[in-house]
């Protein structure tokens, strides 16, 4: 089988990122990544490729101002690298239809609480774990999905709900729901990069074993 060539789309401080890179190095992962695409400027996601002389490049809203162009210039990239899969480790900005149709069933992401709750546009980060708390739910999550043309709205690969308890902090909570997306995201493409994922309509079939 082919080793599957990642993009890596961040704009913060790359945990997830650093999973998929350790999980490549332990050959968990049937993949290498070739670009990591950052839309902030000074995201250490940025500094981690580095580390590990992975491409990485900045494009953003500064160097990029108009969403066609910018959306373009990330095509252009993926094409000119020929990537198989695209993987949102942490991605705060929102894919072009283009892109999306380009790479259907190719493009994952991972969210951290349970779709269809507190998702979409406006909920990312610090934001979710807040809205969830303000909400007063017992349980959220961390799946990892395929990107459609909506937010947050592709059919679920793997799913796993994570208790809230009442005295959660917005900090205890995103603690308890990183480590969580820290196993989940690196099986996803681990599974991905094998060729076991089917997508059946809105689900997601894994063949074989896990
Ligand atoms: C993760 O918790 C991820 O689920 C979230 O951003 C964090 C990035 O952490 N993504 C979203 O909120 C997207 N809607 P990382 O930069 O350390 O990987």
């Amino acid at each position: 089988m082919q080793v599957k060539k990642i993009a890596l789309l961040v704009s913060g401080r790359g945990s997830n990122l650093q999973m998929i890179i350790d999980n490549i190095e332990k050959r968990k992962i049937n993949g290498r990544i070739d670009i990591v695409i950052s839309s902030k400027k000074d995201a250490y996601a940025l500094e981690r490729a580095k580390k590990y002389n992975i491409d990485g490049i900045y494009i953003g809203k500064k160097n990029f101002p108009d969403i066609n162009e910018r959306n373009d210039k990330i095509i252009e990239i993926l094409s000119e690298k020929q990537i198989d899969l695209i993987v949102l480790a942490g991605y705060m900005s929102i894919l072009s239809e283009k892109i999306v149709q380009l790479y259907r069933n190719r493009i994952i992401n991972i969210h951290p609480s349970l779709i269809p709750s507190f998702c979409g546009r406006g909920y990312y980060g610090e934001k979710v774990h807040k809205a969830v708390l303000d909400y007063g739910v017992n349980l959220t999550g961390a799946p990892v999905h395929f990107v459609d043309e909506g937010t947050d709205t592709g059919p679920i690969i793997i799913p796993k709900p994570v208790e809230v308890d009442f005295n959660d902090t917005i900090e205890t909570l995103a603690k308890k729901v990183l480590e969580v997306e820290h196993q989940l995201l690196p099986l996803a493409v681990q599974l991905f990069c094998e060729d076991k994922l089917k997508v059946e309509g809105r689900k997601v079939r894994i063949l074989g074993t896990v």
